[in-house]
């Protein structure tokens, strides 16, 4: 089995019946839906699930998970979520995918917030991987030119044809090459200061715990308290 299904494997073992899941985005939380599917199949488990994306929902479909959507007082019992790169402290970029505005939103929504990630994705400070910022089409350039004071390279992501990349919710991408971010509270309150920003994929704080999968076979789990100060 590989690092990425290994880790949603153990993160599956947290599932219970009547639970309301949060599905998260990516090739790794789609090895946690198909795992979620088969526990249902084999066992009959009872849940219900409310995907951060198109692509989770069809996939969830397919593995006969009840789809919920995030309306009213609807409290989400665990989601689980893969992620761009996980530090120390468990912040993360997340939005590789395209789906970070869902995903904060239902994550926010979770009283637990499990993250599955293979070896590669962890760093001792994030911002190798370009942190996702979404935008509001209306007047993206002049977003852009906002956050090239933060970012010179700032670039805005494209679709497979070339045109700019949208995301569920009909917005673009601007992707900022940091490079190193030291304080990502800070830079996460800066960009979200910025007007035609509608989110970022900075999530401070939020991970209640880590599981990481080895290709050597090894798992690794870690809560936040785990982290050095
Ligand atoms: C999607 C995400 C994904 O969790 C992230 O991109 C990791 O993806 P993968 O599991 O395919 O490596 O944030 O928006």
């Amino acid at each position: 089995m590989n690092a990425k299904a290994a880790a949603a494997r153990r993160a599956v073992t947290y599932v219970q019946n009547g639970m309301i899941l949060g599905l998260g985005t990516g090739s790794t939380a789609a090895c946690a839906i198909e795992a979620i599917g088969e526990r249902i199949r084999q066992e009959g488990l009872r849940v219900q699930g409310v995907p951060t994306s198109a692509r989770s929902e069809e996939l969830a479909r397919q593995w006969n998970i009840p789809i919920r959507s995030l309306s009213g007082s609807l409290e989400i019992d665990l989601t689980i979520d893969g992620a761009d790169e996980v530090d120390t402290a468990l912040n993360l970029i997340k939005g590789g995918g395209g789906a970070l505005v869902r995903e904060k939103i239902v994550a926010v929504a979770s009283r637990e917030r499990l993250i599955i990630v293979d070896e590669s994705k962890q760093t001792p400070v994030l911002g190798a991987f370009p942190l996702p910022v979404a935008v509001i089409p209306f007047g993206w350039e002049s977003t852009q030119r906002q956050l090239q004071a933060l970012c010179p390279d700032v670039r805005l992501r494209a679709a497979s044809d070339g045109s700019p990349y949208r995301t569920d919710d009909g917005l673009y991408l601007l992707d900022l090459p940091m490079g190193r971010i030291e304080d990502p509270a800070a830079l996460e309150a800066a960009l979200k200061r910025m007007v035609g920003v509608v989110e970022v994929g900075l999530f401070v704080g939020l991970t209640t715990r880590l599981i990481v999968g080895y290709t050597d076979g090894r798992i690794e789990e870690r809560v936040p308290t785990d982290a050095p100060a």
